[in-house]
């Protein structure tokens, strides 16, 4: 049995892909080491920390501030700006600023395997980043930027260092609600490229490939 925790409640996924998500991260060892990038309010974060003790860096750029104020009988629909900062608000309180620091205050308590960390856009920090992944990777689920040039470089970075049987997950694959063409393009070639990717499961947007060993 999978679990699906509370705090998956604002992740930005259906049901059905948080279900797939959580199944493909009880496969992965207890050891081993994940990466996420884009995590928001560590919805995803919490479903692939509660199915695996592997520890989880969580890479977003934390640059957002939640509401002040609101009023919950206004409704806001998802994708109104004004739905994130009221998420956020009820998280980490009115005001609070979506910072690793106070995500991992948050998330701790519940989740000690997940390590938030802050997308500063330097060479430092990326240099940072893949020293903490010098062992490989055993999933990598990108769910940040999915523009060229940030995810063009993202997945040249991290998809080589994916382990052997490890997984390449993504969110947002070929998605009707938007138009993610650069992400669609360099997901489609890795796809594509069946000596080394076996093409594992597709649930609606989200797609699970692992690396041939
Ligand atoms: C779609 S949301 C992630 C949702 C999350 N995975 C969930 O299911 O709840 C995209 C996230 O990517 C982050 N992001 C945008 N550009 C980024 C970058 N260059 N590096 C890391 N994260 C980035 C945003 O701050 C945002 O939190």
């Amino acid at each position: 049995m999978v679990l699906i925790p509370d705090e998956s409640n604002f992740a930005l996924m259906q049901q059905t892909e948080k279900e797939a998500l959580a199944n493909i991260s009880s496969t992965i060892e207890d050891n081993g080491t994940i990466l996420e990038i884009g995590s928001w309010l560590l919805g995803s974060t919490s479903i692939i920390a509660s199915n695996t003790k592997s520890i989880v860096y969580a890479f977003d750029v934390y640059d957002s501030v939640a509401a002040t104020k609101f009023d919950d009988s206004i409704k806001v629909d998802m994708g109104d700006i004004n739905w994130y900062r009221q998420a956020e608000a009820k998280v980490l309180g009115l005001g609070q600023a979506r910072s690793a620091k106070n995500l991992q205050k948050y998330i701790s308590p519940r989740f000690p395997n997940i390590k938030c960390i802050t997308n500063t856009k330097t060479k430092e920090n990326y240099n940072y980043l893949l020293k903490l992944l010098t062992g490989g990777i055993d999933m990598y689920f990108e769910d940040g930027d999915h523009s060229n040039p940030v995810i063009e470089q993202h997945l040249s970075m991290f998809v080589p260092l994916i382990k052997p049987n490890g997984y390449f997950v993504v969110h947002d694959f070929e998605a009707p609600y938007a138009n993610y063409n650069d992400l669609n393009k360099l997901v489609n070639n890795i796809i594509s490229n069946t000596k080394t990717w076996k093409l594992v499961n597709k649930v609606d947007y989200l797609v699970i490939l692992q690396k041939k060993a």
